[in-house]
């Protein structure tokens, strides 16, 4: 049984995309809802549509990918009016926002507000691709700034997403933020590892054009930070759900993420590689290691990771 809760909604699987992949436009959007996904959520907006980064902006690599996106979107109203029509009945959708200003979030999210829908905001501050703009979340009075005028200004539980962490003083740092935010109900751990770098040997050039060849890596790469981020948040913010992302393609990958405090597990890499139908693979996997050790629910060993 791979049922589960999340902010009090119930989800068929704990499973759903990352944001930014396959969550572009209406017919990626249709194909989440028509998966096997539990959940899903929209491609990160702006206030108006964009063009985003030049091409190529994506590489797969041997264990992930890089990528500089740079915000490609539709603009925030193209995401509202999916929204309108969403069915909530079938999984819950969450609405990714990424304004380039304070200013543009705010205005985003008091239209999100008056539009009544039932999709739950995650407010994204660890965007590393678009040039020129350091990500709020690695600036902690930045984040703390944030989060008080978004606090102020919507009347709902929110969510944030965060870039990885690597040191426990950061992880102790950002927590103490978050934990004096009661509306910042989760926490998505990570985005990508920002700015790495890969190499082509053979045409001594880098993989993709933004930014001189440096972008976010996702898959393999990234799992170890991943966990940690998820298990360090999980143990220092007991009031706030997390949701797990980073480094996600198998059902052992997504059973260690539940293990290290994830309600949910978001799958970025590995879907743009595989589409939307990697998630009937992942639930039938996640079952089987269940099965093998005898858990009948997803909520006998969700967080419950020992120590050595
Ligand atoms: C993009 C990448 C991110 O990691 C993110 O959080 C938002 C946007 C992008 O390049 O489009």
């Amino acid at each position: 049984d791979l049922s589960t809760f999340f902010l009090g909604r119930p989800l068929t699987s704990p499973l759903m995309n990352a944001s930014g992949v396959w969550c572009n436009v209406n017919n990626q959007l249709n194909a989440l809802a028509e998966s096997k996904a539990g959940a899903m959520v929209t491609k990160s907006c702006t206030l108006l549509r964009r063009n985003g980064n030049p091409e190529p902006r994506y590489h797969t690599l041997a264990m992930g990918s890089i990528n500089s996106m740079g915000l490609p979107n539709e603009g925030h109203q193209y995401y509202l009016d999916y929204a309108e029509r969403h069915d909530y009945e079938n999984k819950p959708l969450f609405f990714s926002i990424a304004g380039l200003t304070l200013d543009d979030n705010l205005t985003m999210v008091a239209q999100i507000q008056d539009a009544y829908t039932p999709a739950i905001l995650e407010l994204n501050l660890s965007c590393p691709n678009v040039p020129g703009k350091a990500q709020i979340a690695y600036d902690f009075e930045a984040l703390d700034v944030i989060l008080a005028e978004i606090s102020a200004a919507y009347s709902r539980p929110f969510g944030i997403k965060l870039p990885p962490y690597f040191d426990i003083a950061h992880f102790d740092e950002v927590a103490e933020i978050l934990n004096r935010y009661e509306k910042v109900s989760f926490i998505t751990c990570i985005n990508s590892i920002g700015n790495g770098l890969m190499i082509d040997i053979n045409s001594e050039t880098v993989l993709i054009k933004p930014k001189e060849g440096f972008g976010g890596i996702g898959g393999d790469y990234v799992l170890p930070t991943a966990l940690a981020n998820v298990n360090a948040f999980y143990q220092r913010c007991p009031k706030k759900s997390i949701i797990g992302c980073g480094g996600v393609s198998t059902g052992e990958h997504v059973f260690m993420h539940l293990l290290a405090g994830a309600g949910i597990v978001q799958v970025g890499t590995a879907l743009y590689e595989e589409g939307p139908e990697i998630f009937v693979r992942l639930n039938i996997e996640l079952a089987k290691i269940m099965k093998e050790k005898g858990y009948k629910t997803i909520r006998e060993f969700q967080g419950k990771l020992k120590t050595i």
